[in-house]
């Protein structure tokens, strides 16, 4: 799940024209005299706000951002951007990869399930997946090494899921990485068994690297990290593949510089059940956290002439606000359990969401989306959860 540091100013918009401009002035360095089909840019999409992985400041682009960059100098070509909010999901990866807006995402998982075969990865750059994360010094070591302790989990995440059978180690329920750490900090939570690579960044950024962060390993729990292209790049696929072993060592320092934990995972058993957010992935979760799009999907539902709206509302839904507030809406935690909106606010249900939906309350993880969806989009979701309202979710 991604985290939610999220809402987009009314100004970033316009800034990220203006980076663009300047990025692609700025940031290329051409390897070696062009040829004509060479000079074409290395188109990249990237999502501007999601540290570690990229963002649209020249001081700190990210991970994947300074691989782009690297890789495109050693293609000698020019970078150009293509920003996306991964908060569209899958849809992200259809409308800017495959519509060929860009010609490569970095850091999707090597996987078949992940959209094949219309997307092909290049060799895996990276590993990435969950981790441990605790005060220094009291390696947690495996599973066991949880007993008596109250760990964080992120809502709807693979740790959750593991430990959800585990009456001997106790769970505190978190919305993010972010409060995975808040949690720890705050001495609410002993462990957070969070995304490593966001508990890395921030362990680096806000937290002075007081906590120490193990890797974990298992079904569900770490992927392996490749480059994505549309299925008909085989030739800069088999390019880029060319390249990737000598920009090893680049990359590996580009680990250390944003905080991503490394060293030897620790292994966990499979996940007993996949969370409720995977259907049809296969692969959980954190895929979507790989990837940095939400991978939840509703696919191919019928749905009767007349009720249009509500199809493409369920299935903006499920794209993207699913993994915070359930597949179809269904949440047994009360306070993001949308189907409650009329019994909560009657009357001014319409407006409470219109308010909420558009400006967000940033504040408490809910992302703002005047900026991301249309007014007609935000209705279509509005008809959709009309047809869901209970008066109790138990
Ligand atoms: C990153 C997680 C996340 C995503 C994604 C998300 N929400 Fe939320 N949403 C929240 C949280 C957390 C709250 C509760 C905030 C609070 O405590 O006041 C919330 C609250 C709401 C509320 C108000 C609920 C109430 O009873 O007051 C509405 C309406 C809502 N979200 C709609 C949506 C819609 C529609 C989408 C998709 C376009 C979406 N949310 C996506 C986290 C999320």
């Amino acid at each position: 799940m991604r985290s939610n540091h999220s809402a987009t100013g009314a100004s970033r918009h316009r800034a990220i024209a203006a980076l663009l401009a300047c990025a692609a002035a700025a940031l290329i360095v051409p390897a070696s005299p062009l040829q004509a089909d060479e000079a074409q840019p290395f188109r990249l999409c990237a999502d501007p706000t999601n540290l570690p992985f990229s963002s649209d400041s020249s001081s700190k682009p990210g991970f994947y951002v300074e691989i782009g960059q690297a890789l495109a100098q050693a293609l000698g070509r020019p970078i150009a951007y293509d920003w996306y909010k991964s908060y569209f999901g899958k849809r992200t990866v259809r409308v800017t990869l495959l519509g060929k807006q860009c010609d490569a995402m970095i850091g999707l998982p090597r996987s078949a399930d992940f959209m094949g075969p219309a997307v092909i990865f290049s060799d895996v750059f990276a590993k990435e997946g969950y981790a441990l994360v605790a005060t220094k010094g009291a390696a947690v070591g495996g599973i066991d090494g949880l007993k008596g302790k109250r760990v964080a989990v992120q809502f709807a995440s693979t740790p959750q899921n593991l430990l959800a059978s585990r009456d001997d180690i106790q769970k505190v329920t978190v919305l993010s990485p972010e409060e995975g750490m808040q949690a720890l900090d705050q001495g609410r939570a002993d462990v957070a068994f969070i995304w490593g690579p966001v508990a890395g960044w921030l362990n680096k950024t806000s937290y002075g690297g007081r906590y120490q962060i193990e890797l974990t390993e298992g079904e569900g729990l770490s992927w392996d990290a490749a480059i994505g292209f549309a299925k008909a790049s085989t030739e800069l696929r088999d390019r880029v593949n060319a390249v990737l072993p000598q920009l090893q060592g680049k990359i590996g320092e580009l680990a250390v510089k944003y905080g991503l934990p490394g060293g030897a995972p620790v292994r966990f058993g499979a996940a007993p059940t996949p969370a409720p957010v995977t259907t049809g992935t296969g692969s959980g979760a954190g895929v979507a956290q790989v990837a940095n799009v939400v991978a939840t999907e509703t696919k191919g539902d019928a749905v009767a002439p007349g009720l249009e709206a509500v199809g493409a509302g369920k299935e903006i839904f499920n794209g993207t606000c699913a993994h915070c507030h359930g597949p179809d809406a269904i949440q047994s935690e009360r306070k993001i359990d949308l189907r409650l909106l009329r019994h909560r606010y009657g009357d001014e249900m319409r407006e409470k969401y219109l308010t909420t939906v558009q400006e967000g309350r940033p504040n408490k993880g809910m992302p703002a989306w005047k900026e991301v969806y249309t007014e007609d989009q935000v209705n279509s979701i509005y008809s959709f959860l009309l047809t869901v309202q209970v008066e109790s979710n138990d």
